[in-house]
């Protein structure tokens, strides 16, 4: 079967800075949310840090080479708030934009695109300390963090990504309390994610301003829910846990205006008082593309006794991966297909898909993953069905390249194409790196060969 990946398809990675750069009290850098949240005890598994991660900072034209190696066409970073602006405000820290431009720069030379995201969770713990995503004015710096940035680095990056993942941000962090900064309080959760879609609305403001050569995309956490059976409590359980996770995301970007039953729902709480007159407008500034990350299906019925969305889901039907997270790969077509007939037909990016598994290393050092190639494989097909469907996905970046800091769970999962040894920071290419070498090298076709 001839390949359904169109010509100028992007295969690439994703990593994020705290993840992976490491040299966390050097350059300049100042303490991010995520520095103080892992240095706490108790919060993240095994009192790990970001202190070192993969060492990308000092090492980072290794890990461009192994890009290049595996015929990456795209690569997609993130650029740390604390780093290049650890004052929280005024000019940017030069050490920073020298390590980011030099890095943008080599990549470029190796003919890979940059797509750079802004906000990978990294908020400077001096914003935290002024009250945070709950506040407005943290938006508001991020609009001028976003300015300066652009100026600084926009002749080097292709695509501009504002903010990962905005529900995470949100919820993980000021809701449940298992991110960073760990606090637990709905009410703050629901403003930060208002705030988070309005620092997204004002960086594009800002990125077409100072930064007009680059194309601009988000990086939305999209969810396939179902409603475990057709009683009208579940379906209505189903649609609420799709409001708080998906459409109060999409709907501000694509519709400018939040669902109206997220609205009754959290009306209650006031948070959205928060909403401001033209705050819809900024957040549903056109963009170039949508990107979306994709992990999760949930089966939910409804549940009295959740607080929150009035659900819970179901213990996974299928096989799971390291993480316990279920292994469903319809589910990324169903999440793509439902984003191009609900909300917009823009170019489409999978900016993350990827699992961890509990690699073994053989005698030889080598890493036979072959439940890595395996997921790879019905998630790259599955996005192969949603393109011959019509949806017009232009790319697909696997979280992640490496091995690295996956936020509470510490080192314990490894999503990566590329083994990192901690103790020696030696990259080791998996056997999922040799195998996505070939499927990039034939533009998918070599999905369709087995
Ligand atoms: C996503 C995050 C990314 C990584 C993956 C596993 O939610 O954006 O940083 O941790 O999950």
């Amino acid at each position: 079967m001839t390949s359904p990946f169109p010509d100028g398809f992007l295969w690439g990675a994703s990593t994020a800075a705290y993840q992976i750069e490491g040299a966390a009290a050097e350059g300049g850098r100042g303490p991010s949310i995520w520095d103080t949240f892992a240095a706490t005890p108790g919060k993240v598994k095994h009192g790990d840090t970001g202190d070192t991660a993969c060492d990308h900072y000092h090492r980072w034209r290794e890990d461009t080479a192994i890009a290049a190696d595996l015929g990456l066409n795209a690569y997609r970073l993130s650029v740390s708030w604390s780093r290049l602006q650890p004052s929280r405000r005024g000019d940017l820290n030069p050490a920073a934009v020298a390590f980011y431009r030099e890095l943008l720069a080599d990549l470029r030379d190796k003919g890979i695109r940059s797509a750079v995201t802004l906000y990978h969770w990294d908020l400077p713990q001096v914003l935290e300390d002024e009250g945070g995503w709950p506040e407005r004015a943290t938006a508001e710096r991020f609009g001028d963090y976003a300015a300066r940035t652009a100026r600084a680095l926009g002749d080097l990056v292709d695509e501009w990504i504002p903010v990962n993942e905005a529900w995470c941000a949100a919820f993980l962090g000021y809701h449940a309390g298992v991110h960073a900064p760990g606090r637990q309080d709905r009410t703050a959760a629901l403003r930060a994610a208002h705030h988070l879609n309005l620092a997204h609305g004002l960086a594009v403001a800002a990125l077409r301003e100072h930064a007009p050569a680059g194309k601009i995309g988000s990086a939305v956490i999209m969810t396939d829910i179902e409603a475990a059976s057709d009683r009208p409590e579940d379906v209505r359980a189903a649609r609420l846990s799709d409001g708080g996770g998906n459409r109060l995301f999409l709907d501000p970007l694509f519709r400018g205006a939040y669902p109206e039953d997220m609205l009754a729902h959290f009306a209650p709480t006031g948070a959205f008082d928060a909403v401001r007159p033209g705050d819809m407008e900024t957040i549903a500034a056109p963009l170039d593309f949508v990107g979306v990350n994709h992990y999760h299906r949930f089966v939910v019925e409804a549940d009295p006794d959740d607080a929150h969305l009035g659900n819970r889901a179901l213990p996974p039907a299928n096989p799971v991966t390291g993480f316990g997270w279920e292994i469903h790969p319809e589910s990324l077509r169903r999440v793509l297909a439902r984003l191009s007939d609900e909300y917009t037909g823009l170019p489409v990016y999978i900016t993350e898909s990827g699992a961890s598994f509990e690699d073994a290393v053989a005698a030889d050092g080598s890493v036979d993953d072959a439940d890595r190639v395996a997921y790879l494989e019905g998630y790259m097909r599955a996005a192969g069905r949603a393109i011959e469907q019509g949806v017009n996905l232009r790319g697909y970046f696997v979280w992640s390249l490496l091995d690295n800091f996956e936020w509470a769970e510490g080192y314990s999962k490894r999503f990566g194409l590329v083994r990192v040894d901690y103790d020696t920071q030696r990259r080791t290419p998996k056997r999922s790196a040799e195998w996505y070498r070939g499927v990039i090298a034939s533009n998918g076709a070599a999905l369709y060969s087995a």
